[in-house]
């Protein structure tokens, strides 16, 4: 899982660690804020875990009401941060917070948009979409291959007439209709074997990310130390000594960080070009805006 790379970074790190608690500065403690209680138990979990091998934490916990009080917390309070979710970017964005650190996971799945081989440019541009709404992974998928096929995915009154059918689906589910032969469509009008959805994929989300207030004073040797300590977590509560911080919590997955965490960037990682403006277009530039099957207009087939 952990790259030598990672590995040296981290021993890296802990030497450094060590050098400046010996010298003048002490590393800070960094404070995780978490609004849900399966958040609050599972950063409790880490810290329990730390203790009982008599190991410095790397996570030390505050619970609020829910997210509003975080921001509020984080912005008040020294040191405080808040591990957030696609949906929460805008709302975090607006209470003054930034991103500072990215969670990378690894993909292993991907959101893949199947049609018909013989498609035609003109049926691809009038095809209807078969998606399951209820994914939100797919959801925001079908909103992106929208967005790039030129249509408003915020409209007022939904338009257009049958015709084609493009699936759009997690590689994973993905099993060829018997009388057609099919081809993955690609973001940027081009065309691939069904078997390269590692390249060819409308994945359309977000990283979770850890904001900060940063007109408090978040400068880069904070965000550096802050990093360490999430490489430790990653590092060393991932399963294979101590508690297990990126499992599914009280059978719930990725509670905090996703459980396929594999690194902590300073840089997002966008896919296919989804950044945090196409994203917020695709949620109607709104704060918490819901994801609604009506954005997709009558291009949305229904299964009735
Ligand atoms: C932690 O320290 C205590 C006493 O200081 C000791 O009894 C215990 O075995 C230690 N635990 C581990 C996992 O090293
Ligand atoms: C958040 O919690 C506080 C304190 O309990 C409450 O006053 C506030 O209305 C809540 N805000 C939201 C958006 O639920
Ligand atoms: C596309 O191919 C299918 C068979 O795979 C055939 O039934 C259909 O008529 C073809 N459509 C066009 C527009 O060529
Ligand atoms: C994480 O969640 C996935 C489902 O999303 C699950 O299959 C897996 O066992 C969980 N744990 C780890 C360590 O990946």
């Amino acid at each position: 899982m952990i790259s030598p790379l990672v590995a040296l970074c981290l021993v890296g790190g802990i030497l450094l660690e060590a050098h400046l608690s010996s010298g003048a500065r002490r590393a800070a403690q960094y404070t995780l804020c978490t609004f849900d209680s399966i958040s609050y138990d599972k950063c409790l979990a880490v810290v329990k875990a730390a203790r009982e091998a008599n190991r410095t934490s790397p996570l030390h916990c505050v619970s609020r009401e829910n997210r509003t009080e975080c921001l509020e917390t984080v912005k008040d309070e020294d040191n405080h941060y808040v591990v957030l979710d696609q949906h929460d970017y805008m709302a975090a964005r607006e209470a003054g917070l930034r991103p500072i650190i990215f969670a990378r996971v690894e993909r292993k799945n991907f959101i893949i948009a199947v049609a018909p081989r013989n498609i035609s440019l003109i049926e691809y541009n009038e095809a209807s979409l078969n998606v399951d709404t209820d994914d939100e992974r797919a959801f925001h998928s079908a909103l992106a291959f929208n967005a790039l096929r030129g249509r408003n995915v915020c409209p007022d009154t939904p338009s257009i007439s049958q015709r084609r059918s493009i699936r759009i689906l997690n590689s994973d589910q993905y099993k060829p209709f018997a009388d057609s032969e099919d081809i993955l469509l690609c973001p940027f009008a081009t065309y691939a074997e069904t078997n390269s959805f590692a390249f060819c994929n409308y994945d359309a989300g977000l990283q979770n990310a850890v904001f900060v207030y940063k007109q408090r004073g978040f400068p880069r040797r904070k965000v550096r130390e802050l990093r360490r300590s999430l490489l430790d977590l990653l590092n060393n509560f991932n399963g294979k000594r101590f508690f297990n911080f990126f499992d599914t919590f009280k059978g719930v997955n990725d509670v905090i960080f996703k459980n396929n965490t594999i690194g902590f960037d300073v840089k997002p990682s966008y896919v296919n070009g989804i950044d945090e403006n196409i994203f917020g277009e695709l949620h109607c530039n709104q704060a918490d805006h819901k994801d609604n099957p009506g954005q997709l207009g009558d291009d949305l087939e229904t299964n009735n």
